[in-house]
């Protein structure tokens, strides 16, 4: 059995993790990923079947049954995960009657997932219907994304206009858009419903006044949507309060969107 802390999905994680912790998006214990992982692939790290402990998770997650994911631990620091990752990150199965986490390793202090679970596992479930291929769910408490929401109407048009008008490449990289949630209670199975319904559309999701998600295939693809709508809330955030002499039309936006090849929410500009 290989040694589990140099598989390529542990690193990955704490890569991704001080990245976070770095850009300033994920203070204390905010944020969390999960990660679907490939069961052979883990096979090599982990004897499949020694569970650790079972973990009762709430809600109903059938579509996910014998699924593995790797998951940041509540109440854990980012910043940690890279010196303690068996501490601070834990490797689940979705047991046979589909509301139990079986531990494969990590949480070694007792600990045990997110409490932002049901967000996670309900958007893999529907973005899986979408994309077969999406892996990756992360949550994120991004400074200038969060400080837009309070100044911004907090309306998913208005919003994903707004962003995709601060950067050229925003269009290219976010054409479907970002889904937006009003402020809700955090860490429950009604704002993982809510989210999931709107990840149905959305890669990316923001939760208004506290944070966002994103989804994708890959670490990059999820990492790289919060980053771009972190960079576009930036610049909204440096511009706001000045007069605007120049804008990027929505002539432009139809220009890039043509340009790039990529197929976006019409619905979301004001072409006539
Ligand atoms: P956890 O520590 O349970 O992951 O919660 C952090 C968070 O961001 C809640 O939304
Ligand atoms: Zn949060």
């Amino acid at each position: 059995m290989k040694d589990i802390l140099t598989a390529p999905f542990v690193e990955e994680m704490k890569e991704t993790t001080a990245n976070m912790y770095r850009l300033g998006w994920d203070e204390r214990n905010g944020g969390n990923i999960s990660y679907m992982l490939d069961e052979k692939e883990v096979g090599e790290y982990l004897d499949l079947d020694r569970v650790i402990r079972t973990i009762p998770t709430g809600f109903d997650a059938t579509a996910l049954i014998g699924k593995i994911f790797i998951v940041t631990g509540t109440g854990k620091y980012f910043k940690n995960v890279k010196n303690d990752p068996e501490t601070n990150l834990g490797i689940i199965r979705i047991a046979k009657d589909g509301t139990t986490a079986e531990l494969l390793w990590g949480y070694r202090d007792g600990g045990k997932f997110t409490s932002e679970l049901p967000a996670h596992l309900m958007s893999h479930m529907a973005r899986l219907k979408v994309d077969p291929e999406n892996r990756v769910v992360m949550h994120s408490h991004p400074t200038n994304t969060l400080a837009m929401n309070f100044i911004h109407e907090l309306d998913e048009k208005a919003l994903t206009h707004t962003l995709w008008q601060m950067c050229t490449e925003c269009m290219v990289v976010f054409p479907d858009g970002v889904g937006v949630l009003p402020w809700m209670l955090c860490g429950t199975n009604e704002i993982g419903e809510a989210t999931a319904k709107k990840m149905e559309e959305f890669r990316l999701v923001i939760w208004g006044m506290h944070g966002i998600y994103g989804v994708g295939k890959t670490m990059d693809e999820a990492f790289g949507l919060i980053e771009t709508v972190e960079k576009a809330a930036q610049l909204y955030m440096l511009i706001c309060n000045r007069p605007r002499v120049n804008t990027i039309t929505d002539e432009d936006l139809v220009c890039i969107a043509k340009g790039f090849g990529v197929k976006y929410r019409k619905d979301f500009l004001n072409l006539k």
